[in-house]
């Protein structure tokens, strides 16, 4: 943990007084859980009558570099459970949508992945007010995980086609429960990132569905589901599943290993096409990445 950081994260906690109080006693209350009503959308074809043509555009331009692979995070507070996928909601009082996000090992240790739909309101076209945002990582049956409900103070999206970049990176105000200014991902661990994948990767595949495919699971958006084969010919395309609403933003994971519930996430759940039954991650290239990054971290 390095000096900047620390008493970065030591002004926010004064400078922010209120709305730390708040996450704290929700941490302190995961009995009182965040209700839950619906989640997200997309299923509009305009959208992916678009996504047809990026996809094409995608795969004749592929000549970003594609070197970066960052490892994989183990929790430092319990090296033995590591949590790093959650739900994300917005909840503003009058509506409640929730998706799927999850940590992701960075410097920071706050910074989370998510997409980019999932962080805008579809009637207006506006971002959502970020105070309304927030992620309980390990969040399960209608509780939410071990740290509660953390508020979001930072987001980035891709400038470039976002229908066709549909993923974002967000930055959590974590506030460390035992006061000893820990970052997020040491305590939920953190997945592992790269840009090097192709065509049929063995993948897993988690979120939150209220409905869908996802099989061996309670589809109620209130439990994490898990889908485990691999992707389609073309890149991060999975045909004949429905990966289900709820389920967006979350994370399309190679090499995962079930002990340490890590792995490397290259691409996030955008969306489901009816028509031809296929559910589509997007994958980002690193230089949009690298700048989200960027972006999102003080
Ligand atoms: C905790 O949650 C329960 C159930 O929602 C609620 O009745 C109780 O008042 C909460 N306690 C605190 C300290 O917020
Ligand atoms: C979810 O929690 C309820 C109690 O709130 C419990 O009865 C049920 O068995 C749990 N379901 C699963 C799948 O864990
Ligand atoms: C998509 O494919 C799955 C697996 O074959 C099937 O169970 C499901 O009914 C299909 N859905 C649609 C809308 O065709």
């Amino acid at each position: 943990m390095n000096k900047k950081s620390s008493l970065y994260l030591a002004l926010i906690a004064m400078i922010v007084i209120p709305s730390i109080a708040s996450v704290i006693s929700q941490r302190n209350n995961i009995s009182n859980t965040l209700v839950f009503r619906t989640s997200q959308r997309i299923k509009g074809t305009s959208r992916f009558n678009k996504r047809n043509k990026g996809n094409k555009a995608r795969g004749e331009n592929k000549l970003y570099s594609q070197n970066a692979i960052i490892s994989p995070f183990n929790s430092v507070v319990d090296p033995n459970h590591n949590y790093p996928i959650g739900l994300i909601l917005y909840a503003d009082g009058n509506q409640e949508v929730s998706c799927t996000a999850s940590v992701i090992n960075t410097a920071n240790g706050n910074i989370g992945l998510t997409a980019a739909h999932c962080l805008f309101d579809d009637n207006s076209g506006e971002p959502y007010d970020q105070k309304f945002l927030s992620f309980s990582p390990g969040y399960d049956n209608g509780t939410n995980g071990p740290l509660g409900a953390i508020s979001v103070v930072a987001i980035a999206v891709p400038y470039v086609d976002p229908e066709n970049n549909d993923y974002a990176l967000v930055r959590f105000e974590f506030d460390d429960p035992n006061g000893e200014y820990a970052t997020l991902q040491e305590y939920t661990g953190a997945l592992g990132w790269r840009f090097d994948i192709g065509d049929y990767e063995q993948t897993s595949v988690f979120g939150y569905p209220e409905d869908g495919g996802m099989e061996g699971c309670v589809r109620d958006g209130r439990h994490l589901c898990k889908w485990q084969y691999r992707i389609s010919g073309i890149t991060h395309a999975i045909n004949n599943i429905d990966f289900g609403e709820g389920a967006c933003g979350g994370p399309f994971i190679t090499q995962y290993e079930a002990e340490t519930n890590l792995g490397y996430v290259y691409a996030i759940y955008s969306d489901y096409i009816v028509a031809s039954n296929v559910s589509f991650g997007d994958i980002w290239d690193e230089d949009n990445f690298f700048d989200l990054l960027l972006r999102v971290t003080p």
